[in-house]
């Protein structure tokens, strides 16, 4: 199932299930106490607090998206099967109880019915998580008792704490509340063979997570505690790479139809093998991947906030690029394929394409000059010191 069809699904099964498709916000979010959009649930945030009404604005209690995502947390882990700076996040939301809400059970059902009846995934390779309780909020066993009514055994229902299984604020406020993760077991052959090995297991990436469906209760206010919100809510959400990964049978997203076209340009470009230098061409195709995003939502190469985060995306996949040989003007190449993958998605993206393609052609040309001065530097040094 390519890309597109895997998109299309997912908001499809949710509207003919009475859900409002929604489209996803700027990467650059409207709260300034953040920099950068990190989840789904980041415009819908002052919803799921109860201060906004989603039936005015959205003329239903039930979303869902496909949201773009930008994250420079993991920019280290970039390069493995799993990690990206730019994501696509699907999720559906219900917001606040009313006589047609649901809540734990209804999403639970919705996620299984998603993955199993409509992706045909096999059931008996997930393993869910629960929130343990933890800082006076208890165990979730309402989620474990869903769960084990639909069908999944109790040894497949872990128990995890805080850090694993209770989501946000995105920011130092806002709405939160436990989760229930499902994980997908991608077999023996993929894992660490320790005791003990399962979700979240830090020696290897045998359990995959797919879908993170967060119980949005709280409200983590200025002082650090957890108020109960006047509603709950129902916050999800489907990191769309790794799932686009395991429905093509692919053990990293970089190798679906998402990378396929700009790692055959890399290849072409430098004449190196991907097989052979995996870390660096996934690093290249998914800085060029989230700069051209970033580009066309308007941020320009500077010293600061987001512009900062945008010169360092640049700089480093420009470092990457001279270590497979590729030379000044590599980059525009792949920001086409980036647009070309896009535009049908995200029409914008073909809208700024020159502004695109000229952000990224000057910060090339002041890397380039910065390297040159600093070489010229070096050079003098050297002969200061004969
Ligand atoms: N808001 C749920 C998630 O980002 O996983």
């Amino acid at each position: 199932m390519v890309s597109e069809e895997l998109r299309q699904k997912f908001l499809k099964f949710f509207e003919q299930r009475g859900h409002k498709i929604v489209a996803s916000s700027s990467l650059l979010p409207a709260d300034p106490s953040v920099l950068f959009t990190t989840a789904g649930m980041q415009q819908f945030s002052l919803y799921l607090s109860g201060k906004k009404d989603p039936i005015a604005d959205f003329g239903s209690r039930h979303l869902v998206s496909c949201q773009k995502c930008f994250r420079t947390g993991d920019i280290e882990e970039i390069g493995d099967d799993t990690h990206h700076t730019f994501f696509e996040m699907l999720g559906n939301w219900s917001i606040g109880e009313d006589d047609k809400g649901y809540f734990k059970e209804g999403a639970i059902k919705y996620a299984l019915e998603f993955l199993v009846d409509e992706l045909k995934m096999d059931k008996s390779r997930f393993t869910i998580t629960i929130f343990k309780g933890e800082n006076n909020i208890a165990k979730d066993d309402e989620a474990a008792q869903i769960w084990l009514k639909n069908g999944i055994p109790a040894e497949r229902i872990k128990e995890f704490g805080k850090e694993d299984n209770f989501w946000g604020p995105v920011s130092a406020v806002g709405p939160c509340g436990p989760s229930s993760e499902i994980h997908y077991d991608r077999g023996e052959e993929f894992g660490c063979g320790n005791e003990g090995c399962g979700p979240s297991c830090e020696f290897c990436k045998r359990f995959v997570e797919i879908w993170n469906l967060v119980f949005m209760q709280y409200y983590k206010n200025e002082k650090g505690e957890y108020e109960l919100l006047p509603q709950t809510n129902i916050d999800t959400g489907i990191g769309f790479e790794r799932l686009a990964a395991l429905l093509q049978g692919k053990k990293s997203a970089y190798e679906t139809d998402i990378f396929l076209a700009i790692i055959e340009k890399i290849e072409q470009t430098s004449g190196k093998n991907y097989e052979q230098n995996k870390k660096i061409f996934r690093i290249i195709a998914d800085h060029a991947r989230s700069s051209a995003f970033l580009l066309s939502e308007g941020v320009k190469p500077s010293n600061l906030g987001q512009g900062y985060i945008l010169r360092r995306i640049l700089r480093r996949v420009m470092r990457y690029g001279k270590l497979i040989d590729l030379k000044t003007g590599f980059l525009v190449p792949l920001m086409d394929l980036v647009i070309d993958k896009y535009e049908s998605v995200y029409p914008p993206l073909k809208e700024n394409k020159s502004i695109i393609k000229a952000g990224a052609e000057e910060e090339e040309q002041k890397f380039e000059k910065t390297l040159r001065s600093g070489l010229k530097k070096i050079e003098e040094m050297i002969e200061l010191k004969h």
